[in-house]
């Protein structure tokens, strides 16, 4: 039974929310008439409904109501330079003054993959799409051509995007022991599917290994989240990623990278710094300067089918690949984050952590802030994470807490992911952090009667 003061504190986190919000929720109420369930995308959704952003400066966001936000989602990463970076929004009106797609080859194309190769050691070609989902199932696709064998080997809550082939074992199974057992995550994915995935998991070299030993010969790459991202923010072990690189030699299969997400860690990606150089690569995000960008590659001749007058050619079109105000977008970005930007933006999500830390040790709370660089995920446990299971296991424990916690910083002021996940842009600096570590103090603290009812064992006695 839930006791009132339990339940008060969420009714008045959800109560609060919706009396700053009134403007979201009347439009709420008419976009749920044209769009199922309101809004466009699963991973922005909240209940009762998401606040409407509607303009953004730097770090900060506003919405409907003119609520101001300091924004840690940075649209789940893909905004280095927070909102309307002058230098990004000069290139795009400039290029959309000269046409927004000519449907041609164009330098601004040339000019970012010079930047992209020079940048990420694997990169020696590269070829563009329209989302990170599309350049992860491109690079599946040339690994399979390079290979001629079908099987790509997966995490157990590796995230790649909406693709069918990477709707396996997105969401790891909770309930099972050993090793997981693959399924699809998701309804309207033939079962066929399957049948070219395989699934290990994260951080398991032996289960690698073993899998690779018993498919050999049939296995064309293995992809993998150098961190694995919306499977719960799950760092490599220490050489673990190495080792990897090592099986895929050994058993003389391809390594993909998937640097969506971790590009953002290191000039050259996490491969630079780690120093681990998979044979192909795909990423996304910021590099299309806050406009839709994929693009994947690796070595010349992986990637040498993708020219159209090659003998044995892959076909590789989209209207939009490689538009001109995008890649204009995306040159004036990459262009204002060097070495100097990366270095400060993980320096802040360093003191986010340390601070995020210190308040939950103060509030007497069993949750660590974890993360690499500049994407900080919230773990609801001090034990070891080791794997996607791990981290939703804690996850589904903690129940409504994340959600909570979520609409109570909004309360405050305080935008990030609704998982738990806080990402740093380089407008940030440290006033703007430590807003957040107070924030996140204080919210504690009015969550604490949920915790007390429904997540007793996150608090110290
Ligand atoms: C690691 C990873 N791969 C692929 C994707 C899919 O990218 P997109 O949403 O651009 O399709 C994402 C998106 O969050 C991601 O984090």
């Amino acid at each position: 039974m839930n006791s009132n003061a339990d339940q008060n504190a969420a009714d008045t986190i959800i109560e609060t929310f919706m009396q700053r919000t009134q403007g979201s929720g009347e439009w709420d109420a008419r976009a749920k008439n044209s769009l199922p369930g309101g809004d466009t995308r699963a991973s922005s959704y909240y209940t009762p409904y998401p606040a409407y952003m509607v303009r953004g400066e730097g770090c900060y966001l506003y919405d409907l109501d003119e609520n101001r936000y300091i924004d840690f989602l940075n649209n789940y990463t893909s905004l280095i330079h927070g909102h309307a970076h002058p230098a990004t929004v000069s290139a795009i009106q400039e290029q959309a003054a000269r046409g927004t797609v000519l449907g041609s080859a164009a330098e601004v194309t040339v000019e970012h993959a010079e930047m992209l190769c020079s940048r990420v050691p694997s990169l020696e070609s590269v070829r563009y799409c329209n989302s990170g989902t599309e350049a992860t199932h491109l690079a599946m696709r040339a690994a399979r051509a390079f290979t001629g064998k079908d099987i790509i080997v997966k995490m157990d809550g590796g995230y790649h995007g909406s693709h069918d082939y990477v709707q396996v074992n997105v969401k790891p199974d909770t309930a099972e022991d050993g090793l997981p057992r693959r399924r699809l995550t998701t309804r309207g994915v033939p079962a066929a599917v399957m049948e070219g995935m395989q699934v290990v998991p994260f951080n398991d070299l032996d289960a690698l290994e073993d899998l690779l030993r018993a498919y050999s010969g049939e296995v064309a790459a293995i992809i993998l989240e150098p961190v694995l991202g919306s499977g719960g923010g799950v760092e490599p072990q220490p050489g673990y990623l190495r080792g990897v690189r090592q099986l895929a030699d050994t058993y003389d299969v391809l390594l993909i990278f998937d640097e969506i997400l971790t590009f953002r860690l290191d000039v050259g990606g996490i491969q630079s710094a780690v120093g681990v150089t998979p044979d192909l690569t795909s990423v996304a995000k910021f590099i299309g300067g806050g406009l839709p960008l994929g693009a994947f590659g690796g070595r010349q001749e992986i990637m040498a089918p993708f020219d159209p007058t090659h003998p044995q050619t892959i076909p590789h079109n989209g209207t939009f690949n490689g538009n001109n105000v995008t890649m204009a977008a995306g040159v004036a970005t990459m262009k204002e984050y060097g070495a100097e930007e990366v270095a400060g933006i993980n320096e802040l999500g360093q003191r986010l952590k340390d601070g995020s830390n210190r308040a939950f040790k103060v509030a007497g709370i069993r949750a660590r802030a974890a993360g690499l660089g500049s994407i900080i995920p919230i773990h609801w446990s001090e034990g070891e994470i080791r794997t996607a299971r791990d981290a939703v296991a804690v996850q589904e424990a903690a129940r409504n807490l994340p959600k909570l916690l979520h609409m109570e910083m909004m309360n405050r002021g305080i935008f990030s992911a609704p998982r738990g996940q806080f990402t740093i842009s380089t407008p940030m600096t440290a006033r703007e952090i430590d807003t957040a570590v107070s924030v996140m103090a204080q919210s504690l603290e009015m969550v604490k009667p949920y915790m007390v009812e429904h997540t007793p064992h996150l608090l110290r006695d």
